[in-house]
């Protein structure tokens, strides 16, 4: 179980937390040392825990050979504090955003983002939760560590001597390993003592796609998406994610039983092959829980107003989007504060994703049909099948800066790092095309 971060003492009200990025060796095999990254450790990092309201301070420290960035993914903060790849830390470096959380309970999570390293960062190791609190917390599971468990799931591939194995920037999709670790544990098993647990699960892998079951096919609840509560849980026997996604369900146990967690074959590319993922035991006795609240969060669907801008992202091969590879220099986009839009993301190949930063967005349809009913809430990433097309209905925030873009792209991080990226700066509602303007003649200029 990762570790909640404590932050340090507050007498500012501000909470401090701080993430050192190191390397060191892992036993993750038996009897074999891995050499790994991970965050205040070696493999993986600590859990992050704040509080909607609550102002957060980060200092990361680099420790590592290489410059890379910390990105908080399903934050929704300024530009400048994201970490993607214009916020570098180099190589014995300190760096400090700060903000003050402002958005609905969620899951969400924090991983590498130098453009071009992140599938190397991310698949040695560096990844971590980060959990939001509201105040209007239902009824569910949220003891971390009793009833409340994170769930990263990662496939690694590995040498005989228990190094990582294969290049995350080779093939089609980079990495699809036959390893299956969660939280960074191969071959786990976890004994809980609740009649009912609550699972935060993250996709933390470099290409995999996950389609959970258990393996007696038991009925559970998915309570959540990406970006926060759903309106209602959603009873369900199986559902997916690809890397970058997240989901929480709620799972009720009898004494003394098993439960296997696993994932299915779907047929498609990037989730081929059965595998265990996770033995659950239950205690002799359990600690009695109350039923999943038939209504979890007030939750307000996004409304697409009448007119709303509509823009088209094609994802074509592995590597750019409209014809355009990544260009830190370029800002594709411009896009007004506060703004609701519907992004069309197209696919004419293989399986991809498409990630926004900073947004929180619905999925409006999936290839002419209505995404399934445990995939309706708030989402900041979306599985994009092979040949489709997916529509968004998308909330910006309202953090203005024409300087420093947020980044949109496909988290099959082998695509992300060979260019299917693009970059979109909020700017005040009125100036977009005075922006664009300014944007275009300097980019040009180079
Ligand atoms: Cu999870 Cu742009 O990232
Ligand atoms: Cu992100
Ligand atoms: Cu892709």
């Amino acid at each position: 179980m990762p570790p909640l971060l404590q932050p340090k003492p507050d007498k500012d009200g501000v909470r401090r937390f701080e993430l050192t990025m190191q390397a060191g060796q892992t036993r993750i095999l038996p009897g074999k040392q891995t050499p790994t990254w991970g965050f205040n450790g070696t493999f993986l990092g600590p859990t992050l825990r704040a509080k909607r309201g609550d102002r957060v301070r980060m200092a990361v420290r680099n420790r590592l050979p290489e410059t890379s960035t910390v990105h908080w993914h399903g934050m929704r903060l300024p530009a400048i504090m994201d970490g993607g790849p214009h916020q570098p830390i180099e190589p014995g470096a300190v760096w400090t955003p700060h903000w003050t959380i402002d958005q609905p309970a969620t899951t969400s999570w924090y991983h590498p983002h130098p453009h071009g390293s992140t599938a190397k960062h991310v698949y040695r190791g560096l990844a971590g939760m980060f959990l939001i609190d509201d105040d209007h917390d239902v009824d569910l599971p949220s003891d971390y560590g009793v009833d409340d468990f994170p769930i990263i799931l990662q496939d690694k591939r590995f040498a005989a001597d228990g190094s990582l194995d294969g290049d995350p920037l080779k093939g089609t999709f980079g990495i699809l390993g036959d390893h299956m670790l969660v939280n960074g544990t191969f071959g786990p098993r976890l004994e809980v003592t609740t009649e009912r647990v609550r699972f935060r699960v993250l996709n933390g892998s470099n290409a995999r796609m996950y389609n959970l079951a258990f393996a007696d096919k038991r009925r559970f609840h998915v309570i959540a998406n990406d970006g926060g509560l759903l309106g209602a849980p959603v009873e369900v026997e199986e559902f997916s994610l690809t890397p970058g996604e997240r989901a929480e369900i709620v799972v009720s146990f009898a004494p003394g039983e098993q439960a296997l967690l696993q994932t299915v074959d779907n047929g498609v590319d990037i989730g081929e092959g059965d595998f265990d993922l996770l033995r659950i035991v239950a205690a002799a006795q359990l600690r009695p829980a109350p039923a999943v609240p038939a209504r979890l969060a007030s939750f307000v669907p996004i409304t697409v107003p009448p007119g709303a801008k509509v823009r088209r992202f094609r994802l074509t091969g592995h590597d750019a989007i409209n014809g355009k590879p990544m260009d830190m220099k370029r800002i594709d986009e411009v896009v007004p504060a506060g703004a609701v839009e519907i992004w069309e993301v197209e696919n004419n190949v293989y399986s991809h994703n498409f990630h926004i930063h900073e947004v929180a967005f619905q999925v409006l349809e999936m290839d002419g049909s209505a995404p399934p009913a445990y995939a309706t809430g708030y989402k900041d990433t979306v599985y994009v099948p092979g040949k489709s097309v997916v529509r968004l209905a998308v909330q910006f925030g309202p953090h203005v800066d024409p300087r420093t873009p947020y980044m949109y792209h496909c988290h099959l991080l082998r695509h992300e790092d060979s260019g299917m990226m693009g970059q979109f700066v909020i700017v005040k509602p009125g100036t977009e095309e005075q922006v664009s303007r300014v944007i275009t003649s300097s980019h040009s200029g180079h």
